[in-house]
């Protein structure tokens, strides 16, 4: 049976149907964003709750299946979002899935993070090990498909990197055409490369991400393109996948914290929704706290939350050498708060020593990830010391991106210039713990060994 979606404004309430959403994804009566709502599983829409009533899928027959279908030659199956396509029917014909295989991604376990902040358990939910080198491919796939279905030709995204990356690859696959904009020379190399290769109309402007997303959201009143930015409520849809997928690996026992990075906060949406719905559809029976982790330079959540309780948002100015979150004025804001009030989770700030040691302290677990995903590490140290999080409790950090992305942040922090005096000094014997610098040496055997003694040495 094809269960119907309909959208739901996050501000006012008001719901409409698919095809009155407006080019912009905002409620023309009070401007916020929509979220999609299946209402055949809503328990209101139905007099009888009970779930055979409200014609609710099996739990346990749809975790056989999405097991199932890892071992299935399909394309659709074979993507770790579409594998629980039953969770998002937005398609009217799965023939217009585009796909790169995404999703799947591994939940590692972080030992030496765990011991030494004292938790019994710590997870990585590496999402930066996606096609496109970022979790935005999640959200990618799903939102494209939609544009691919609807029969636009061309889709544009504002970007600190990975959204144009992801997108551009994406379009490519459709055989159709993006757009890119990027606030000039504030993205990392390696992203701006692959919008370039994956055939993207990449226009660097003159100003920084939030301007980037002013000028496109006239743009795409004017001009016949699909906005890819998470406000487009079908990127959501894709990436609430990884909450699914954390809970099939942890075999549905959930953990007890998830915390991610807050940029434009799309992810505590995303992940919220996902393991709310799961609840609801009786696959888990609670949820995790998942706590939100900013950039002190680009923190407008943290101060809205210690201000006024996240009734209202001040944008700022934002800076900070975690490129990606470097975001002064988050879309998803509102929905992020709403998220946080439902799982109980915290918002917590990190300066950018904290962050430079955290990406190092993930790295030497054999993992790595990009500066913002590291937030995460170092904002679980906050909430540890502050007793928000317990030390016989498990949690989930989302690490969003590659560790390939700013290669050049990780090559400056090794060699000991990324961060100042001032910024370095709390933490001087952590950061100097784990730098690694590179060794200059002539091609002489003894000059290696001689080097190899010195590490050797406790
Ligand atoms: N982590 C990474 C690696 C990101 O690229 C982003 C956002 C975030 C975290 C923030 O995510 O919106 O869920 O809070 N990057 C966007 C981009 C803006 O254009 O690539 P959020």
């Amino acid at each position: 049976m094809q269960v119907e979606h309909q959208l739901r404004c996050t501000g006012c309430g008001r719901v409409i149907a698919q095809e009155a959403l407006k080019e912009d994804f905002r409620c023309p009566e009070c401007s916020h964003l929509y979220e999609v709502e299946y209402p055949a599983w809503s328990a209101s829409s139905a007099a009888d709750t009970s779930a055979s009533k409200r014609n609710l899928p099996n739990p346990s027959a749809l975790r056989w299946l999405w097991k199932e279908r890892r071992t299935s030659l399909e394309l659709k199956d074979q993507s770790g979002i579409w594998r629980f396509r039953d969770l998002l029917p937005i398609l009217k014909d799965e023939a217009n899935i585009v796909t790169l295989r995404e999703g799947n991604t591994p939940l590692y376990e972080l030992p030496r993070a765990a011991r030494s902040i004292g938790v019994e358990r710590v997870y990585a939910k590496h999402q930066g090990m996606n096609p496109t080198g970022s979790f935005k491919d999640a959200g990618m796939t799903t939102a494209l498909s939609v544009a691919h279905e609807r029969g636009f030709s061309w889709v544009a995204c504002a970007s600190t990197g990975n959204t144009s990356a992801a997108m551009a690859a994406y379009a490519a696959r459709a055989g159709m055409r993006s757009l890119v904009l990027i606030p000039e020379g504030k993205i990392a190399w390696g992203k701006l490369s692959q919008s370039l290769d994956y055939g993207a109309l990449t226009c660097q402007l003159r100003t920084d991400f939030d301007g980037c997303v002013r000028v496109l959201a006239e743009v795409v009143r004017r001009a016949p393109v699909f906005l890819l930015n998470s406000v487009n409520p079908y990127r959501v849809e894709g990436q609430k996948t990884p909450a699914f997928e954390i809970a099939e690996s942890l075999d549905w026992q959930l953990p007890d914290h998830l915390i991610v990075p807050g940029g434009n906060l799309a992810n505590c949406s995303a992940l919220g929704k996902g393991f709310l719905e799961m609840k609801l559809l009786g696959l888990t029976d609670r949820v995790p706290r998942i706590s939100v982790i900013q950039a002190e330079g680009a923190n407008p959540l943290y101060r809205s939350m210690q201000e006024n309780g996240g009734k209202e948002l001040t944008p700022v100015e934002a800076d900070t050498r975690a490129s990606a979150i470097r975001i002064g004025n988050p879309a998803s804001w509102r929905k992020a708060v709403r998220i946080l009030e439902a799982t109980g989770g915290w918002v917590e700030q990190v300066n950018e020593a904290e962050i430079a040691l955290a990406k190092a302290e993930i790295g030497a677990e054999g993992i790595g990830c990009e500066p913002a995903s590291a937030v995460t590490l170092a904002g679980l140290k906050k909430l540890v010391a502050q007793g928000h999080v317990q030390p016989s409790e498990s949690v989930v950090l989302l690490l969003t991106g590659h560790t390939l992305k700013d290669s050049d942040y990780t090559i400056r922090y090794h060699r000991g210039d990324l961060l100042t005096e001032e910024e370095i000094a709390p933490l001087r014997p952590e950061i100097e713990s784990t730098r690694r610098n590179t060794v200059e040496l002539d091609a002489d055997v003894d000059q290696v060994l001689r080097a190899l003694e010195k590490a050797v040495q406790p």
